[in-house]
């Protein structure tokens, strides 16, 4: 009976312990004490956030969107592309206004991580930023390996002046493992060393910017957001290229029929673009950072959502107005489609700024990716789920230089071994999650702490909160019906992380309360013998 008695009680105790929350108001003292350097207005928050939503998915992954696959095949949203441009922004919004009431009320680095500490507890944080690294760490891997494919397109346009090895890189020094098995497949000619039957590939484009984002960001927020900014204007410069040009030549016949796929094409298409929506949040991860996070933080998150939603809708116009996209497309449409669409009104100089303006463009995601990454394991680092040591800011630089460099090497493996299509894919996932668990989060402390200042309020509460839940859930299930390895995947990360929790994360934490109050006794007998 005794036996049974204290398993009981070992486990009321076990599960009160992993639904510890950590109170706000102790997050903002914590933040206050040993805080990062205040830098950031409400400028370098939009260009951040401009900075990290516009990349690869507007770039690259918009042909998908609108043609669905080369030969016609594919479920593609045709030139309703526009239509499922604003399904995903919509599906965004309600994510980026839960942000906003967080970001504003509990303005410490961490993001969607500390928002699930302050409402679900010590276990689900955990579970949280360990899914947010799919979305920021995976991720930064996943663009640093499209970079790397873009830039490979770049140099090849160069084929007349540049040197052969330089203009066609050999296939091993420029792919994944994964990308260069399926070249060899295709060419058998292409050549790819070997070491005991394994493929040996350097994608050392990709190593070179991660190795250079992470220095950038070891000298300082502000420098990196001086660098983004450069990146933003270039970008934001050739799509407005894109966009007066090519309206131009548009050809209304080609928006006729306008939703050839129907329903179903543009739903399949606001799937696959929700990646170019990706990035917003990563603003609230930078919150410490804000001089002035209560006016500034709902601005730089919604304001940068909707610069881009009316970037992507006239590029979306202009896209599908130059190409035929009812049906089959040429593979380059793919794979480039707005170089592409220049090329064939002739703008030949005109695809030649676009490359550069992609290669700005996915640097800048980089950037704040690897900043909100590291971001997220220094609060986790703060609450002694991983290694203090990683506290450690630069002493002439104020930031956490040991943790950026971690992730900048860590990173570097991922490039080596990772399959990229479904590191991006998990990304994806990590993203759905984190945006689910923020609008829970805005339910349960309005319910638990309704008294609490909120500079930001999401409006109409809780609809809003669960039409963000139920659009994110949806696209989720939608997609983990589709037989996929980041669908099998994606369980199994969950799994692993559960595990680390409670072999070194719950240990640890608990190492440190025994400390604590070992620390506050210690106190206590000195004060009394004064
Ligand atoms: N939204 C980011 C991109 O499109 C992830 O590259």
């Amino acid at each position: 009976m005794a036996e049974k008695y204290s398993r009981a009680t070992l486990t009321r105790n076990f599960l009160k312990t992993i639904t510890r929350i950590k109170k706000p108001d102790e997050m903002l003292t914590e933040a206050k004490a040993e805080g990062l350097e205040k830098t950031l207005g409400v400028w370098d928050l939009i260009i951040l956030g401009v900075g990290a939503i516009i990349g690869s998915g507007i770039f690259a992954i918009v042909g998908i969107a609108a043609a669905g696959s080369a030969d016609g095949s594919g479920l593609g949203a045709g030139p309703a592309l526009v239509i499922s441009m604003v399904v995903a922004a919509i599906a965004c919004i309600f994510s980026a206004l839960c942000y906003s009431e967080f970001a504003t009320m509990i303005p410490v680095s961490g993001g969607a991580y500390i928002y699930t500490f302050a409402t679900l507890g010590e276990f689900a944080a955990w579970m949280v930023g360990w899914v947010l690294m799919l979305e920021y760490a995976i991720g930064f891997i996943a663009v640093a390996c499209a970079w790397s494919n873009h830039f490979v397109q770049f140099l090849s346009g160069f084929s007349s002046i540049l040197p052969a090895w330089l203009a066609n890189p050999p296939v091993w020094l420029v792919n994944d493992p994964f990308s260069a098995a399926k070249i060899v497949a295709e060419n058998p000619d292409a050549f790819v060393p070997t070491l005991f039957g394994l493929p040996i590939c350097i994608n050392l484009p990709a190593i070179i910017m991660v190795l250079l984002s992470t220095a950038i960001l070891v000298k300082g927020t502000k420098d990196s957001a001086k660098m983004t900014a450069i990146m933003v204007v270039v970008k934001m410069a050739v799509i407005a290229l894109f966009v007066i040009a090519g309206a131009f030549y548009v050809k209304p016949d080609n928006w006729v029929p306008f939703a050839p796929h129907g329903a179903a094409g543009i739903f399949a298409g606001a799937f696959i673009i929700f990646f170019a929506y990706i990035g917003f949040d990563a603003i609230a991860t930078a919150a410490e950072e804000c001089k002035n996070p209560q006016k500034d933080l709902p601005i730089g998150i919604i304001g940068s959502l909707i610069i881009t939603t009316v970037v992507y809708v006239l590029v979306a116009l202009i896209l599908t107005g130059l190409q035929d996209t009812s049906g089959a497309v040429p593979a380059a449409f793919l794979k480039a489609p707005m170089a592409y669409c220049m090329k064939l009104i002739n703008l030949n100089w005109a695809a030649g700024l676009i490359s550069i303006g992609s290669l700005a463009g996915l640097t800048s995601v980089l950037l704040v990716m690897e900043m909100a990454a590291t971001r997220i394991l220094y609060a986790m680092s703060r609450d002694h789920f991983i290694s203090q040591r990683f506290q450690k800011l630069h002493p002439k630089f104020k930031t956490p230089h040991v943790l950026t460099w971690t992730v900048g090497l860590l990173s570097v493996i991922g490039i080596l071994t990772l399959n990229l299509d479904v590191a991006a894919e998990l990304c994806n996932y990590g993203t759905f999650t984190s945006f689910i668990v923020v609008c829970v989060a805005v339910l349960i402390l309005r319910k638990t702490d309704p008294n609490r200042e909120r500079p930001f309020k999401v409006p109409f509460s809780p609809v809003v909160p669960s039409l963000g839940i139920i659009c994110c859930g949806g696209l989720m299930i939608y997609k983990s019906m589709q037989p996929s390895s980041s669908a099998l995947l994606f369980p199994v990360w969950l799994g692993v992380g559960a595990m680390i929790y409670l072999l070194y994360g719950f240990v640890k934490n608990r190492k440190n309360e025994n400390k604590v109050h070992i620390e506050k006794v210690e106190q206590r007998k000195l004060e009394l013998k004064m």
